[in-house]
């Protein structure tokens, strides 16, 4: 990605070239508003894909007999040789180049001359900008979904070696009932499947050709769409030039997705938070992933974590600048769509990073798996007595009614469920007078037995990881597993 490079100060306006809409203005732009209303610096990131779109307009001008072969020859090859400059970072961004589009149509025609000044004919900025958005876009939501691909193996390597650790799950953020820590890592990786699965979906809307849409009412120019769209790798040409213009719906679902993404991984993140603090105490944090405090010795810091968490709110709060932009805008373009790309940009910018260290550090957190199964005991087990009541034929009510009062006694006695005999237990209903009764208080075994699909028995996590590795979402079988 070539990065935007450094423009003058506005002051040196009074040398720029001429802008293309001269002929109506007899005044110069104060500079205020040539301030103002400049996105360069922003959208210059268009600047490649700006280039692909040209050169396929510049082509279908050619075939449609607009432009002679000659000059499209010229055209294009002036056009490649900006995109080198662009490429080699060698390119100035000079005052009065308004946004990209003017920035690369004026170096074009310093470097071919007149004749530079066709490249624009039957197109407008506004189906300009809103093709080269849609390319940039399109590429990349390729390269997220890959990192998330990357971020859905991490977490396939944790499940795999925590198939046999035991944690509490919690509701309400209390101890709730046993489950695998395997299975944990799963439910991550089925919220980033469903995060892929939209942000494909967008994809796949957002993959439609607007050039040709012209300012707003069509190109006056009969340019083949069709083929232009072919050769810029769109599934298809706009139906509607009003709509192709004006629609940033494709920005909004991007930005929904990736919001989501954002809050995935916050919550994440959240747990990672939790878990390396004292009270949890159920994982580590590497040191290379951690940091300290200039102040307190003995802090070990899950910076990495509360970051991801903390810049969720960034792409939130762009999901929220782009509806907020689009929600008064009359048909068609309005140069409000112009601030549809710093957020867009600034989500991106912040979101790449929160998947890319997420995926190195979830292999790298140490579970603490005596901690966690100690934790995982206790209360979290009384279910399995009630469903032991249950298997027994007593109604579900007091069954549970019964567990709740053994609850309310241990509570008092300061006893753990597992601490009471056969004996204790028979005092409470005559049903649990039976080793049978003592024998489902175990944690492995109120894993074990919730084998129902998708359930927290180890089968059923194993089961899963394997259909992840069919579907080559995970990376190739690791011998190291353990139980
Ligand atoms: N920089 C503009 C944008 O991002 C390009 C389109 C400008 N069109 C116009 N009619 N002023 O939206």
């Amino acid at each position: 990605m070539s990065t935007p490079p450094r423009r003058r100060a506005p002051a040196r306006r009074a040398k720029a070239p001429a802008k293309p809409w001269e002929g109506r203005f007899s005044a110069a732009t104060d500079a205020l508003v040539e301030a103002f209303t400049v996105s360069v610096e922003s959208d210059f990131r268009l600047a490649t894909q700006d280039i692909a779109g040209s050169v396929a307009h510049v082509r279908s001008l050619g075939r449609a007999g607009i432009l002679p072969p000659r000059e499209i020859t010229r055209l294009e090859r002036g056009l490649r040789a900006v995109e080198r400059e662009i490429r080699a970072g060698r390119f100035r961004v000079r005052p009065g180049d308004e946004d990209v589009h003017m920035a690369v149509e004026r170096r074009l025609t310093e470097l071919v001359g007149e004749v530079g000044g066709k490249v624009h004919t039957g197109r407008s900025r506004n189906d300009q900008v809103a093709t080269d958005l849609r390319l940039w876009l399109r590429e990349q939501i390729d390269t997220i979904d890959s990192e998330i691909a990357a971020l859905i193996a991490a977490l396939g390597i944790c499940a795999e070696r925590d198939l046999d650790v035991a944690l509490p799950g919690y509701t309400h953020l209390q101890r709730a009932q046993p489950v695998l820590l395997a299975h944990h890592w799963l439910a991550y990786v089925e919220m980033l499947l469903r995060d892929q699965g939209r942000l494909r979906d967008c994809r796949q809307r957002l993959n439609v050709l607007p050039l040709g849409a012209g300012a707003l009412a069509g190109s006056g120019f009969a340019i083949d769409r069709a083929r232009v769209a072919r050769e810029l790798g769109f599934a298809s040409a706009s139906r509607t030039s009003l709509d192709a213009v004006s629609d940033r719906d494709f920005v909004v679902e991007f930005l929904a997705a990736a919001a989501l993404i954002a809050v995935h991984l916050s919550r994440l993140a959240e747990e990672i938070v939790l878990w390396s603090g004292e009270e949890f105490g159920f994982i580590d944090l590497p040191d290379a992933f951690a940091t300290g405090s200039s102040m307190m010795p003995q802090k070990k810091n899950p910076d990495v974590a509360e970051l991801t968490r903390g810049r969720s709110g960034r792409v939130i709060g762009a999901l929220v600048a782009v509806l907020t932009m689009l929600k008064g805008l009359p048909l068609a373009y309005n140069r409000d769509l112009q601030e549809d790309k710093p957020p867009l940009f600034e989500a991106i910018d912040v979101l790449r990073p929160c998947l890319q260290i997420m995926a190195r550090m979830m292999p790298r957190l140490r579970p603490r798996r005596e901690r966690m199964a100690g934790a995982a005991g206790g209360f979290a087990l009384a279910t399995e007595l009630a469903d032991f009541l249950v298997g027994r034929g007593l109604p579900f009510r007091q069954a549970h009614a019964v567990v709740g009062r053994i609850v309310g006694a241990c509570v008092e006695q300061g006893r753990a469920l597992e601490d009471l005999s056969r004996r204790d237990l028979a005092a409470f209903h005559p049903l649990l007078d039976h080793v049978a009764a003592r024998r489902v208080l175990s944690v492995d075994a109120a894993i074990a037995r919730r084998r129902i699909s998708g359930g927290t028995a180890r089968r059923n996590a194993e089961q899963r990881l394997a259909e992840l590795r069919t579907d080559g979402l995970l990376g190739p079988a690791r011998g190291r597993r353990r139980g």
